[in-house]
């Protein structure tokens, strides 16, 4: 396939040229009706492509023409069955993985470093979780991937489950195993479903990890806008056909899920974002790679800051690849601001107000970069002299002390299935001890990285009351409920 072809782009700028007298959606009519305030800042083209399905322009839910092509390339890229794009995020994929193969009432083993995402996809289907527990790297204090004996034996007195969900990679770059677990679920004749939404970049570059899609998974989420060129709210969705998967139900299931006026711009994005990659790959990610090595390199010379790197991959039995592009950048011994321990969330805050820089996302020891298609050595070199000022001013010296706070608590009691504590009778309550016991109604994640510390269903225990609280104050940003400063929350009544 010609792969240097982006058709469904190539083919809205097509129909633009014709310039056609339109009556139809959208409302702004070509751009025609836009408050000069936003198009002096866009321009003009990017309402241009703001199209509806016109003709001759293809239709996401019924794609026969350029998007059908586009989507083909794709596929072709991959090595997927077929791939679909989405505009809804990985959050619209993980829901209509679940929703696809799990049905009202009906078993799903998932781990438990499953994005809040998967929780919405357990709402919207029914399904009942079944949560493999996810290992930790107590080196840098991130949970990491699924032990894979634990996956296997979860599967083995759940054999009435239908289908295994993992996420991999984290976000920090730590990839599991993705043929090992693909295996398992098979082995026991379950579909595997990967939550790949931090590796849409995998596979495209010899030293980069390779793609679960290749590895034997059977559906694969991938959120193109978090690694690629393409826009926020972009991903897409590969499929393979190894017998496990009914395609119809996963295509109603996007039907279902997303919106029928798609973005003609995001989706422009997908289709360029994909050509790009498959003609400048290589070469991108040489540049990236380069990057990436000497961030970590330079950093690792710095007192205080440890960035890990390829030797996880040694060290932590859960790791089996590790992407360089992920910068971790790890406090380590003793680092003192205003008197008190310098979390990574404080450092984060420092990076932002003192050296105008914005970090992916921290959590209490660490600060994760992000490097990118969109990343060059100069990025790197104000990283390096940031954080070069920083271990001087708040670096106190070495301490024995490692990672010395708690990870994650354990899995809650779960009490109703997400489902029917979404729909049961619920009121709010104060944030306090006497919260300890109650079934919580709705989902607390903590960001990072944004897994449900409880669910919806679960019961809150002293260990999981505690472990929010201690997050909070160390400034941990909480996800998830519908008081969001969590003074008040919502319990089962
Ligand atoms: C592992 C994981 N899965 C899914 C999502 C949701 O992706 P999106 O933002 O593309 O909807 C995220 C978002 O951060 C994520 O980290």
């Amino acid at each position: 396939m010609d792969q240097r072809r982006a058709p469904y782009f190539e083919g809205l700028l097509k129909y633009i040229n014709q310039g056609r007298t339109a009556f139809h959606m959208p409302g702004h009519n070509r751009g025609k009706g836009v408050h000069p305030l936003l198009k002096d800042f866009l321009g003009e083209n990017v309402f241009l492509l703001d199209l509806t399905e016109v003709e001759g322009v293809d239709y996401l839910h019924k794609a026969t023409g350029i998007l059908k092509e586009a989507q083909d390339l794709l596929s072709d890229l991959y090595g997927s069955t077929e791939s679909f794009f989405l505009i809804n995020g990985s959050t619209g994929g993980n829901h209509a993985m679940i929703f696809s193969t799990v049905g009202d009432g009906e078993k799903i083993i998932l781990g438990r470093n499953s994005h809040r995402s998967a929780l919405g996809g357990l709402i919207v289907s029914g399904a009942v979780p079944v949560y493999v527990p996810v290992e930790v790297n107590s080196r840098i204090g991130v949970t990491t991937n699924l032990d894979p004996g634990k996956l296997e034996e979860t599967i083995k007195n759940n054999t009435d489950a239908k289908a295994v969900f993992i996420t991999t990679p984290n976000y920090y770059g730590m990839t599991g195993n993705v043929k090992l677990y693909a295996d398992i679920a098979h082995k026991y004749n379950m579909p595997l479903l990967v939550d790949e939404a931090h590796g849409a970049h995998y596979g495209m570059h010899p030293e980069l990890p390779e793609t679960a899609v290749r590895q034997g998974a059977d559906l694969v989420v991938q959120s193109a806008h978090k690694t690629l060129a393409s826009m926020t709210q972009t991903s897409w969705i590969h499929y393979n056909d190894n017998g496990f998967i009914d395609l119809a139900r996963l295509k109603m299931a996007l039907q279902v899920l997303q919106s029928t006026s798609p973005n003609y711009v995001l989706l422009s994005s997908l289709d360029v974002a994909r050509m790009q990659l498959a003609t400048e790959g290589k070469i991108i990610y040489d540049r990236v790679l380069d990057v990436a090595r000497y961030l970590r390199k330079t950093l690792n010379e710095i007192p205080g800051i440890f960035v890990i790197g390829k030797e996880v991959e040694e060290t932590d039995p859960f790791v089996s690849v590790y992407d360089e592009t992920k910068i971790v950048i790890s406090f380590e011994g003793k680092w003192e601001y205003n008197k008190g321990r310098m979390y990574g969330y404080i450092a984060e805050k420092i990076l932002n107000h003192e050296y105008n820089i914005e970090v992916e996302l921290s959590d209490p020891h660490n600060v994760l970069a992000f490097i990118t298609v969109g990343h060059y050595m100069d990025d790197a070199k104000v990283l390096v002299d940031a954080i070069k000022d920083m271990s001087k001013k708040y670096y106190k010296g070495e301490e024995t002390r490692g990672v010395d706070y708690h990870i994650l608590p354990h899995i809650p009691e779960v009490v109703l299935t997400p489902r029917e504590a979404f729909f049961a009778k619920s009121e709010m309550v104060a944030f306090d001890e006497n919260v300890i016991g109650r079934v919580c109604a709705e989902v607390v994640s903590l960001y990072p990285p944004g897994i449900p510390i409880v669910a919806p269903g679960e019961r809150i225990d002293r260990e999981i009351y505690e472990f929010i609280k201690e997050r909070i104050t160390q400034g941990a940003e909480v996800q998830g409920p519908i008081d969001p400063e969590l003074n008040y929350i919502k319990v089962i009544k």
